[in-house]
């Protein structure tokens, strides 16, 4: 039995790098959002031992440093299993695109491997596993918008976002997600960065709230705190800009809200000045009428969201007319998400 399932991108509403861990990682604090791009992952198991991955981009690897083979190493491990798995992925999203394509296609895996198997995960378990293959994998075992912490593996699900319109450009170069950690080291190791970065000042509100003037907390985690504070009043409906949007529900300025915290993604810092080309599509997406514009993860695909279909596909051609490999798309809220995933 072969059992498809579809490997959904996701995007980054806001991040934010905190300091680089013992452990060699770097806390941080993320929105994710799921949406409807999509790779095509197909498991069957059969008698026998080995893992075989099938997939027409070269730039994909077959061997066991693939996400998919560490997944199903740990599924077949977990669940005293045993045969020969072959996993078959059907490209579509950009390699090292920063749409999470990678963790995506393991997780989707694992939900094809359970399935062909007849056997089930704990969800304890998937979400443990997911997270030693990689910190953006716990997202897609949650689906439409969650919050990341930590290295970005422990999420909880966020009050989903209405389904928005977004136009998705990827660009042709990858960009190394551990080389643009290493650049923001390098970029902040002198706390200017952060500084000037306008998160981290002399009233922040750590020091506010611990009502001690004289507690002097690492800069880095200052300033994830004052984040989490601006994601937490949103969350509750009062976010920095005061009451939420005018027009609509609450449901409906969510978005809004959140933009008007004046989110943004520390990647684009040291993206932005080696790749000048993905500054300039953010500028198109801006100038094509998106509602707010940004790399996603370490990039190199930016988004756009748009308040209608109509004005994201006439955003969408505008931007394909100028070269640029653009497609317009919509979030998907995690019913969706979950719904789509095996139709
Ligand atoms: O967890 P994942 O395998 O996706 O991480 C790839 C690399 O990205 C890590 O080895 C680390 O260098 C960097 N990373 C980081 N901080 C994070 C996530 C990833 O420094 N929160």
């Amino acid at each position: 039995m072969t059992v498809a399932v579809r490997s959904f991108a996701k995007i980054n509403l806001g991040l934010y790098i905190g300091a680089a861990r013992a452990d060699g990682y770097h806390d941080l604090r993320t929105v994710y959002q799921t949406i409807a791009l999509h790779d095509v992952i197909r498991v069957s198991v059969g008698r026998g031992s080995g893992i075989a991955i099938l997939c027409k981009d070269p730039r994909v690897p077959l061997d066991s440093s693939n996400t998919c083979y560490r997944m199903v190493v740990r599924v077949l491990d977990e669940l005293g299993a045993k045969g020969r798995v072959s996993i078959e992925i059907e490209k579509r999203l950009p390699v090292r695109g920063g749409l999470g394509a990678a963790s995506s296609n393991a997780v989707a895996t694992m939900v094809a491997l359970e399935l062909a198997l007849r056997k089930r995960l704990s969800g304890t378990a998937r979400l443990r596993i997911a997270a030693e293959v990689g910190s953006d994998l716990p997202l897609f075992l949650v689906g439409g918008t969650a919050l990341g912490v930590g290295r970005g593996e422990e999420v909880y699900p966020l009050a989903d976002l209405p389904s928005l319109p977004t136009v998705v450009v990827m660009p042709e170069v990858g960009v190394s997600t551990p080389q643009a950690f290493a650049d923001w080291d390098a970029l902040t190791a002198s706390g200017a960065e952060l500084r000037s970065a306008g998160r981290t000042n002399a009233s922040a509100p750590t020091r506010a709230v611990a009502g001690r003037e004289q507690l002097t907390r690492p800069l880095a985690s200052d300033r994830l705190f004052e984040v989490g504070c601006a994601l937490s009043a949103w969350l509750s409906g009062s976010p920095n800009t005061g009451a939420p949007a005018k027009g609509g529900s609450r449901a409906g300025s969510l978005l809004l809200d959140l933009v008007r915290t004046g989110i943004e993604n520390d990647f684009e810092r040291v993206v932005f000045p080696q790749y000048p080309e993905l500054r300039d599509i953010k500028g198109a997406l801006e100038r094509a009428g998106s509602r707010y514009a940004s790399l996603s993860g370490s990039g190199s695909t930016l988004y756009g969201l748009f308040r209608t279909q109509a004005e994201a596909a006439k955003a969408g051609s505008r931007l394909r007319k100028q070269g640029l490999k653009a497609v317009a798309t919509r979030t998907l809220t995690c019913q969706q998400y979950w719904k789509r995933i095996l139709d």
